[in-house]
């Protein structure tokens, strides 16, 4: 094994799984958009005013193709798995799961975040939308769909923990 990638939409829970899985397996944890915030020295709103969306898009391919070779444990962006590139460098370093919830928990968490342009900018329907669009995305490159409605995120991670544990020698 080398890297454990979580994917999902905004607000699927990516973070706050990845901080817990770190503890319980003892993996470094990193947040895709932290380590470009802290490669340009800007926030991720900032990128998208200044630069646009296709630059940010670009800086996340970058990162895949770069980050460094190590058994580590990233939270990826919400737009990741949308590039076929970005899919099939997460696929062939490591081990991918894509976080599963249903969009009102999502709507929920993210409906009054600042820090998210794409959500400044898109109604709730859009956000819909775009949720249905990149389903399949998720789905294309997952090595394992995760259902997150109903559990806990103790559950979820201790999951994934099995899960890691299980296939470590195996990629
Ligand atoms: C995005 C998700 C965000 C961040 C950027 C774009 C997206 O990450 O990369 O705002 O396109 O879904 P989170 O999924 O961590 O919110």
């Amino acid at each position: 094994m080398k890297k454990v990638y979580l994917i999902g939409y905004m607000g699927s829970g990516k973070s706050a799984i990845g901080k817990r899985l770190s503890f319980s397996t003892r993996l470094p944890f990193y947040d895709m958009d932290t380590e470009i915030e802290k490669r340009l020295g800007m926030t991720i709103p900032e990128i998208f005013e200044k630069y646009g969306e296709a630059y940010f898009r670009e800086k996340e391919t970058e990162f895949l193709r770069s980050f460094r070779n190590e058994n580590c444990i990233i939270a990826t962006g919400g737009g990741v798995a949308m590039k076929r590139e970005n899919r099939e460098l997460m696929r062939s370093t490591g081990l991918v799961f894509y976080l599963n919830a249903p969009f009102r928990d999502i709507w929920r968490r993210i409906s009054t975040d600042r820090n998210r342009p794409i959500v400044q900018r898109s109604t709730r329907s859009e956000l819909e939308q775009l949720y249905d669009e990149r389903l399949p995305h998720y789905l294309k490159a997952a090595h394992f769909k995760v259902e997150t409605e109903n559990r806990t995120l103790r559950q979820v991670t201790e999951y994934l923990a099995f899960q890691i544990g299980r296939l470590k020698g195996d990629i």
